[in-house]
């Protein structure tokens, strides 16, 4: 699917179950490799970024197959420490392979993903977390080759939380000799979701959910069978479309906590909320009132649900400010957004955004996952056709959001 069509103004209405989240199950498919035997995951979302890693688990020897939502990984004949340039490039994510590669090899051979859509994106801190650990790291040509005899428990110090390091420094530290933590860790629900299912690999982390992370080495793991949770993001979403479209819609297989700084920015906005364990219900009537949001890592509002929040606030009342201080380069939505006459200004970190009555249809172009997402929201509250181009973007973190959309009413489909 390469262009999606919305024609907008129609409310949504209907339930939907919410696919399992793609932050969540990459770093558990990665973590799959430190076993020697077989891990099953459910709730596993058919995604472009889980078919990728799927790719590169097969490429170093990894036995894979996904049935349905279901995903066996045998990791016994795991032959090969170098991840592919050719996957890096098409999925930065890929840098989570190697804290475990490391950990079970005891060596990766890797390049630097460089800067990518949504702005610079370092490995600085994952690179200081394997050194912490005892590995040397060396740059051949275009290479990053990360080495250790043995892996040493150590304490290691973020100067600022990152999920990617986090979960690196978590899985490279699984077989490391004594005892390692990690101080200032990332608090996202996909951390500790991930201490979860190495926990039930046989690991030993204590901490889980907090920025203070404990790992006791372990020798060995074990087969084990574990469910993803609902996508946060996805579910995020889903809200900001009823947000600009109006109606009402129930979301199940999401856990309204994950939510909780993007729910309580959606009541001050006019939303009405309903959340139940593992349900979320949520109407819109009448425009939005404009409102100001920082991102923040975990708990404040997600950078991943930034670009969303902007198309809503395009249609908001009054003026809406947003300042992103994780990644700046999604910011570049709004241009696209600027196409369907919205009044978005952008300085530094900071976008003033004055919201107007409606959008008009237009054709724009996906330019990352969330930005991509964003417009097909801000279709749905554009008058007439929205043609959204490359949205092979969309499809590396949505199972299909026109089956989703179109089943909440919306008149949406995509074409190759
Ligand atoms: C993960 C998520 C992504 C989300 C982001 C922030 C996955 C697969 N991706 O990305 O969807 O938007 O968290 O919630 O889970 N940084 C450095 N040096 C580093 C690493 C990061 O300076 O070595 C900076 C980044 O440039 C960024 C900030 O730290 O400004 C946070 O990035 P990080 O949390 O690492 O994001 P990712 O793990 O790449």
């Amino acid at each position: 699917m390469s262009i999606i069509q919305v024609h907008g103004l129609r409310s949504l209405e209907g339930e939907i179950k919410i696919q399992g989240s793609k932050n969540a199950v990459l770093p558990m498919m990665a973590a799959a490799v430190l076993h020697k035997g077989t891990t099953v995951i459910h709730n596993v979302p058919r995604i472009q970024d889980v078919f990728c890693m799927l790719g590169i688990l097969k490429k170093i020897g990894c036995s894979c197959s996904l049935d349905g939502h279901r995903l066996t990984i045998d990791g016994s004949s795991v032959s090969e420490s170098e991840i592919p340039e050719e996957y890096i490039k098409s999925m930065r994510a890929s840098i989570i392979l190697s804290g475990p590669l490391l950990g079970r090899t005891g060596t990766v051979v890797t390049s630097f993903p460089g800067g990518c859509s949504i702005g610079e994106r370092p490995i600085d801190l994952h690179l200081m977390t394997f050194r912490a650990l005892g590995a040397g790291v060396k740059e051949k040509e275009d290479k990053l080759i990360v080495s250790a005899k043995k892996l040493k428990g150590a304490d290691i110090y973020f100067p600022f939380p990152s999920v990617g390091a986090t979960e690196n420094a978590l899985m490279a530290a699984v077989y490391a000799e004594g005892v390692t933590v990690i101080h200032g860790a990332a608090k996202e629900p996909e951390i500790k979701s991930l201490c979860c299912f190495l926990n039930n690999m046989g690991a030993r982390i204590h901490g889980a959910g907090t920025s203070r992370l404990a790992v006791t080495g372990i020798k060995q793991l074990y087969d084990s069978e574990f469910t993803v949770a609902g996508d946060r993001i996805v579910a995020g979403t889903y809200l900001a479309a009823v947000m600009a479209a109006q109606g009402s819609i129930a979301m199940k297989g999401v856990l309204p906590e994950d939510l909780r700084s993007a729910l309580r920015v959606s009541e001050k906005m006019g939303a009405e909320i309903r959340e139940y364990e593992n349900r979320l219900e949520v109407s819109m009537m009448g425009r939005p009132d404009g409102f100001d949001v920082v991102t923040e890592p975990y708990p404040g509002f997600p950078t991943d649900l930034q670009s969303q929040l902007m198309s809503v606030m395009a249609v908001s009342k009054g003026t809406s400010r947003i300042s992103e201080n994780i990644f700046e380069g999604r910011f570049k939505t709004a241009e696209e957004l600027r196409r369907l006459g919205a009044d978005i200004k952008i300085k530094d970190k900071k976008a003033v955004i004055h919201g107007q009555h409606i959008l008009r249809g237009n054709s724009v172009t996906a330019t990352d996952l969330r930005g991509g997402a964003a417009l097909v929201v801000a279709g749905l509250a554009s008058e007439g056709m929205t043609e959204i181009y490359e949205c092979h973007h969309i499809e590396r973190g949505y199972e299909d959001i026109c089956r989703d959309l179109t089943s909440l009413g919306a008149a949406i489909r995509g074409m190759e």
